[in-house]
């Protein structure tokens, strides 16, 4: 407990205050893989404070102490039970006006009530994803500190939690230039806790991570590594045991120090858009188990695991199995070729702002398969978790992105820490979707030093912690030299591309000057390409923001890209119109609208139907 101040006011001017919240981070190290566990959700109204002066960190409301050491009742700033109440999940800046520009502090708390139901029962509190520096508070303790606006985050509370709870949650939604992303973007800054928040509970030893693939060497074996932890954080021995029914797998891992791998042949039908084939995939662990079946790893008939005394955790879920490869210009899935035709999205919605649902990410690939697409860029952060979830199911192959976008802090030690750490959040949350073929490091960053050196430890990072997926970035042109020249390629898989040419430079005949000037040896995404059309604004095709401009730009792409051999897929930008506090002038208001689809999310744009053409051309 932090010492009382020699004075009252000596509490008030202490401007290094947040160090004490920054001491227990709750990151990539102790994220637990909660896919096909019984959660508990603490959605809902929840008590809420536009905290303009971080007073709650300040003067430590969490610690609610409503009377003094003698007894008397002292005069709080606070009173949860007056504050107004907001919902969570949402982006707060759509819940009443006076909040829609508010990036500051937000300050919401909550009762809930517990009871073990299994002696030795763990408690783990999960978030979804909050914006951006997100502190939590549990019964008058400080729980600890999540940076990141799009990543998930737990943390163990059985220590703190009681029958009766208080938690009280502190969300920094400030951009910084040191955070990613920094303080410019082109899009929209919600705030919040606009992601799912619940409980899960868990035995007292438990699989806290487990990725199961095709082997990216040999498609007739399956990987599986299987992480267990013990509640007293040490890494557990005993038996694991993969079952993958309709393939007739039921295979044992030996686990040990807390790991365990086991290479399965199978002969899995391989998951693709037009058969994307999901299998149901269960994993059981046995904490050293010793009963009579449990570790013979014959499930014939038997549950070969129920026989040990030992706690046993089981986890599902549903399993596509694929390879994705690269070979000179070319990207294979399954070992055939394949043209990415895909779009951008973001995660921008003109009701709920960064708070998605089911029905607007099914309607989204619903768009995106009306433009014969099967392929979208999620720009450019990781989108909620339950998009490559739908993806798996639906077909789509998703590009996946870590905010490190434009002129980052690429010199500054924690924000490179930041960005691993979102980066390895997101692939230990999204490891196990077959929908998910490209990790993307960044987006549009001045090529320099400290920028070469920051993104290519990440785009090792990224391989080291899955070998089996393409790594890429939205890297440079120069436009001096007209030519796709950019250090970090030779980090990368793929090779992404942003241009504009046709809007931002008018001169389009730049673009086959540079897609002939340039040999990239590995395959090139155009992951932007667009101008920017107002709804129903039409003129001659050269008239800036009108639709039939924005149409001549897509048919001039079009065009150019047949002709372009190592061109393996395109992502225009972008598929709706979305909030951005950077477009001012009157086509914009308030929004870019490079859309091919108005933000209304259903009025298509001319340009939709070249691109629609133009997939379903080959
Ligand atoms: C950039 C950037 C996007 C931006 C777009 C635009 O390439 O990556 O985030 O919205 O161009 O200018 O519309």
């Amino acid at each position: 407990m932090k010492e009382k101040p020699e004075n009252f006011t000596a509490g008030i001017h202490n401007d290094d205050y947040e160090n004490e919240y920054l001491q227990t981070r709750l990151d990539a190290s102790i994220l637990v893989n909660t896919a096909g566990r019984k959660t508990e959700s603490l959605n809902g109204k929840w008590s809420f404070a536009a905290d303009l002066y971080d007073t709650c960190r300040r003067q430590g409301w969490f610690r609610q102490e409503r009377l003094n050491a003698e007894g008397r009742e002292l005069p709080l700033d606070f009173d949860w039970e007056s504050h107004e109440r907001i919902t969570v999940p949402s982006s707060w800046n759509l819940q009443k006006p006076e909040l829609y520009y508010f990036e500051g502090f937000g300050v919401y708390s909550r009762t809930f009530r517990y009871a073990p139901r299994v002696k030795g029962e763990r408690l783990l509190l999960r978030f979804e994803g909050a914006a951006y520096r997100t502190t939590v508070f549990l019964n008058g303790k400080i729980i600890g500190t999540h940076d990141g606006a799009s990543t998930p985050f737990n943390a163990d509370i059985t220590d703190i939690v009681k029958e009766d709870n208080r938690i009280t949650v502190s969300v920094d939604a400030r951009r910084s230039p040191l955070r990613l992303p920094m303080e410019n973007t082109d899009w929209f800054n919600y705030g919040g806790i606009y992601r799912d928040i619940y409980l899960v509970r868990l035995p007292s030893a438990y699989i806290k991570d487990w990725f199961v693939r095709l082997s990216p060497d040999d498609a007739s074996v399956i990987l599986a590594d299987v992480y267990t932890l013990n509640s007293d954080g040490s890494s557990s021995n005993g038996k694991a045991f993969i079952e993958i029914p309709e393939l007739g797998i039921c295979q044992e891992i030996d686990v040990k120090n807390g790991k365990g791998d086991a290479r399965i042949s199978a002969n899995a039908q391989l998951w693709n858009p037009k058969n994307p084939k999901l299998y149901d995939v269960k994993l059981t662990f046995n904490c050293d188990a010793s009963g009579s079946n449990a570790g013979s790893g014959d499930c014939s008939g038997s549950d070969c695991r129920s026989e040990s005394n030992h706690y046993v955790d089981t986890v599902s879920d549903r399993i596509g199995f694929r390879t994705i490869k690269v070979k000179g210009h070319e990207i294979f899935l399954n070992d055939k070729k394949i043209f990415l035709k895909g779009i951008c999205v973001h995660e921008d919605h003109f009701k709920l702002g960064k708070t998605t649902n089911e029905e607007i990410i099914r309607r989204t690939i619903r768009d995106l398969k009306e433009m014969n697409g099967y392929y979208l860029r999620l720009a450019h952060y990781p989108h909620d978790p339950r998009f490559a979830r739908i993806a798996d199911e639906e077909g789509v192959l998703l590009w996946e992105e870590i905010p490190v976008y434009w002129a980052a802090a690429f010199s500054n030690d924690g924000t490179y820490a930041d960005a691993e750490n979102q980066l390895t959040e997101l692939i230990l949350r999204d490891r196990n979707r077959a929908s998910v073929i490209i990790w993307s490091i960044g987006n549009e960053n001045p090529d320099t030093d400290a920028r070469f050196s920051f993104m290519s430890r990440l785009a090792q990072k990224a391989k080291a912690i899955d070998s089996s997926r393409l790594v890429s970035a939205a890297c440079l042109i120069n436009h001096h030299k007209l030519l796709i020249e950019d250090r970090l390629e030779k980090f990368l898989d793929v090779i992404g591309i942003n241009e504009y040419f046709g809007w931002y430079d008018p001169d389009f005949e730049k673009l086959p000057k540079i897609l002939e000037n340039s040999k990239p040896g590995k395959p090139v995404l155009i992951c932007e390409f667009g101008a920017d059309a107002r709804l129903g604004q039409r003129g001659t095709e050269d008239e800036l923001w009108t639709e039939d401009k924005q149409k001549k730009v897509y048919e001039q792409q079009t065009e150019t890209f047949k002709k372009c051999p190592y061109i393996a897929g395109t992502t225009p930008w972008i598929l709706y119109d979305f909030r951005c506090p950077r477009r001012f002038n009157s086509y914009q208001e308030g929004f870019n609208r490079k859309g091919l689809i108005d933000a209304d999310r259903v009025t298509r744009k001319p340009a939709f139907f070249v691109m629609r053409e133009y997939y379903g051309s080959f």
